[in-house]
């Protein structure tokens, strides 16, 4: 049986990502086509607890598809893990009748998501949106593409005077627990070696692999290290590398946030808007605790459960062997 549903608020959690705004504007005009109430939270579930609810209507989200950050803003919430917390967040949702809830972040966010509608009765469904591309379920988050086009970017300008002055870049980007970033941008951009979290590399295997593109007259090089991987970061990986390795002058750039910003890519457009679309669909059709993501450009939907429990994302076998073959 169809749900009743007349009022639906919106949120987003976690770290930023570009193409949220894209799937906000999608989520508050579907919602609105098809007669529902919107509410946008600010501040992710902090916003929640503090009643920061708001009406939106189709206006709220005029020229925002193009922008990165989110409008409804975030935040990273510990009180939202506290029964107290949650027992406020569903007050407040009930003070305004709201009866739908989508949120839009990673699986911190997920988690919240999961145990908010464990405990209380209120339709939930989440959509990934994190630059990290970690959860299981959807081939894609919002955000993943432009942060990747983005790093690339940055390597194409770091790759020109690392030529002119034969050096050796180490070069670290984000991504907590998964090296998607790390890989996909160190095959785009021709890094020579890339650190994953997912594969343990020792510093004697850089090395080698290092050694041969120095053998072969390669005259400089830049290696991609995950935040996440296990030896450390990029200044850990440089300072042990060059004790054994001092072929050229060595320099450390860590990327940082610039990754989580910028206007999104046509691709996290897009997929924000399919991905927000979907979402309130599968909310008016009685759907709830479940994740809508991608899958062989078909959107799908995923139990939040199970998007979380098998977390791990697991890296495409083809690229890593790239990442030797196509850096001789
Ligand atoms: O989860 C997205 C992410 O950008 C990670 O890649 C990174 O480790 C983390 O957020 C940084 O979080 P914060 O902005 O809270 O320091």
């Amino acid at each position: 049986m169809k749900p009743n549903i007349k009022n639906i608020a919106v949120l987003t959690s976690g770290g930023d990502a570009p193409g949220m705004n894209a799937c906000i504007r999608a989520v508050i005009r579907t919602g609105i086509y098809n007669g529902v109430n919107m509410f946008g939270v600010m501040h992710g579930y902090q916003g929640l607890i503090n009643n920061n609810i708001i009406p939106m209507n189709a206006r709220s989200v005029s020229n925002i598809i193009h922008l990165g950050g989110t409008i409804l803003k975030t935040a990273r919430c510990l009180e939202f893990k506290t029964d107290e917390g949650m027992e406020t967040a569903y007050q407040n949702l009930k003070s305004q009748n709201i009866d739908g809830l989508i949120v839009i972040g990673g699986d911190g966010t997920f988690t919240g998501a999961r145990n908010f509608s464990n405990k209380y009765d209120i339709p939930v469904i989440g959509i990934p949106g994190t630059i990290d591309n970690d959860l299981y379920g959807s081939d894609f988050t919002l955000g993943y593409d432009t942060a990747i086009n983005t790093v690339i970017e940055a390597i194409d300008k770091i790759r020109d005077t690392a030529d002119s002055h034969d050096r050796l870049f180490f070069i670290e980007v984000m991504g907590r627990d998964s090296g998607c970033i790390a890989l996909r941008s160190a095959i785009a951009s021709g890094a020579e070696a890339v650190l994953l979290p997912e594969r343990f590399t020792s510093t004697h295997e850089l090395i080698t692999q290092l050694e041969l593109g120095a053998s072969t007259k390669k005259s400089s090089s830049i290696v991609i290290v995950s935040e996440g991987h296990k030896a450390g970061g990029a200044y850990d990986i440089a300072k042990s590398v060059k004790e054994s390795f001092n072929h050229y002058d060595t320099k450390v750039t860590i990327l940082g946030h610039l990754q989580r910003g910028g206007s999104p890519s046509s691709f996290d457009r897009i997929l924000g808007s399919r991905l927000g679309f979907a979402a309130v669909n599968e909310m008016l059709k009685g759907n709830t605790r479940v994740m809508v993501g991608l899958r062989g450009n078909e959107i799908n939907t995923t139990k939040i459960e199970d998007a979380l429990k098998n977390h791990n994302f697991k890296l495409e076998s083809d690229l890593l062997e790239m990442t030797k073959v196509l850096s001789i």
